[in-house]
């Protein structure tokens, strides 16, 4: 870069500079105004944000653009929002006219739809094309990225979800190569990865609502030692973001939303008993909800202060049993059921089941290296949230009959 170029882009970015990425979880709400709010600010501010918008995940490029330019400018009050003409068929990732529309924002936004279309346009077999690394260099001077649904499950470095349900996953395993389209129950990823904007995560999103914990779990561990696999995930629940500053120095995620939470998964410990399907214990997972961090380096939580341990406030007597632990269509029937888990006064431990049957699996959690957390809501202090850490988690095949 020549230091005209240089002097133009600190310039540009220098209000914001925040190096960072905003992950949402799907069908987010225009009213989530701190969300927004916050996009906005990490993009320079009102009046002077300037967003580069990509709809490149959706079957309807420009109308998935048009929704968010609009949204951005006369809701949220963006200076400027421009549509990107890069799709899976334009070929123009590498055009310089591109390069320079890219290089005129201060923020790159990614609508849902199909993450594979996002990486075929702009990073196809692992290329980058000039247009990415662009966005590179301006998120670096302090530009932000973000997109929500697919345009959240592209941003990382690591393998790249691409399909597939819980209960398939722990029966057949993860699968490279993208989504099989015989099969859209198989759990696949794509082994060249994202675009490259967060290091060390596997994103997923649509969480709990879909009960995608045991796809993330077992896509983990399946993928962890490939060059760009990681024992580490987070799966963003539906109009919820984590929001990361500090990508290229000391990056921490920041749980924003209220609907529900970001789930954090951890395979590093995770003992795998040889089985024709799925035998785990230990793997470690947090749920956080708002104003919760995470030093992404490390992987260590931290609660928000308005919340208090609830370990001697709990409300129930004991831990409920979930009969339909994996579900996906059932909204959040594992997120309900550790949260109810860690607000039971007697129980340390308890098995689940799976509704599906052969086989049928069990689903153990242990809360005695755990924690829960609950507080009210800030803003809605009628409302409380609950939080938790170092849940351990088992998951095999039930002997029951
Ligand atoms: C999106 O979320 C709303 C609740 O905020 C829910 O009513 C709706 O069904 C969701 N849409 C989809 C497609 O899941
Ligand atoms: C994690 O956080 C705790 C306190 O919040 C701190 O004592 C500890 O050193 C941290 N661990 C790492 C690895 O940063």
């Amino acid at each position: 870069m020549g230091l005209l170029s240089l002097t133009f882009l600190t310039a540009l970015v220098g209000l914001a500079a925040s190096q960072s990425a905003v992950f949402i979880g799907g069908n987010e709400s225009e009213e989530n105004v701190p969300l927004w709010d916050k996009v906005i600010e990490l993009a320079g501010g009102k009046g002077v944000a300037k967003f580069g918008i990509f709809g490149t995940a959706s079957s309807d490029p420009e109308g998935s653009a048009a929704y968010y330019i609009d949204m951005l400018i006369n809701v949220y009050g963006a200076a400027s929002a421009t549509y990107i003409p890069i799709t899976e068929t334009s070929n123009n990732a590498d055009d310089p006219a591109m390069v320079d529309l890219v290089r005129q924002q201060t923020a790159f936004f990614f609508g849902g739809g199909d993450q594979l279309r996002i990486l075929n346009a702009i990073r196809p077999a692992g290329r980058e094309t000039l247009v990415l690394t662009a966005m590179k260099e301006m998120v670096k001077a302090g530009a932000m990225v973000g997109g929500t649904s697919a345009g959240a499950a592209c941003l990382s470095d690591t393998v790249m979800i691409t399909g597939g349900s819980s209960y398939d996953g722990l029966i057949y395993g993860a699968f490279s190569g993208g989504p099989n389209s015989n099969n859209a129950g198989d759990l696949s990823y794509d082994e060249h990865g994202g675009l490259g904007f967060l290091a060390g995560w596997v994103p997923d999103t649509h969480f709990s609502e879909r009960g995608r914990e045991a796809r993330l779990i077992r896509l983990l561990q399946d993928s962890r030692y490939r060059d760009i696999g990681t024992p580490w995930g987070f799966g963003l629940d539906e109009d919820m973001a984590l929001v990361v500053t500090d990508l290229y120095t000391r990056p921490v995620g920041k749980v924003i939303g209220t609907s529900g939470g970001v789930f954090i998964a951890d395979v590093t410990n995770t003992i795998v008993t040889p089985s024709t399907t799925t035998n785990y214990e230990g793997v470690s997972a947090h749920y956080l909800t708002q104003d919760d961090t995470i030093d992404l380096t490390t992987g260590n939580v931290t609660f928000a202060s308005w919340k208090t341990p609830l370990k001697g406030n709990e409300q129930y007597a004991n831990a409920e049993i979930s009969n339909d632990i994996l579900s996906s269509k059932r909204s959040r029937s594992w997120a309900s059921a550790a949260a109810q888990f860690f607000d039971n006064q007697l129980d340390d431990t308890v098995t689940h089941f799976s509704f599906e049957k052969n086989p049928t699996f069990e689903v153990s959690f242990n809360r005695l290296s755990g924690a829960g957390y609950r507080g009210p809501l800030p803003n809605d202090p009628l409302t409380f949230v609950v939080s938790h850490e170092n849940l351990q988690v088992g998951i095999r095949e039930s002997i029951a009959v």
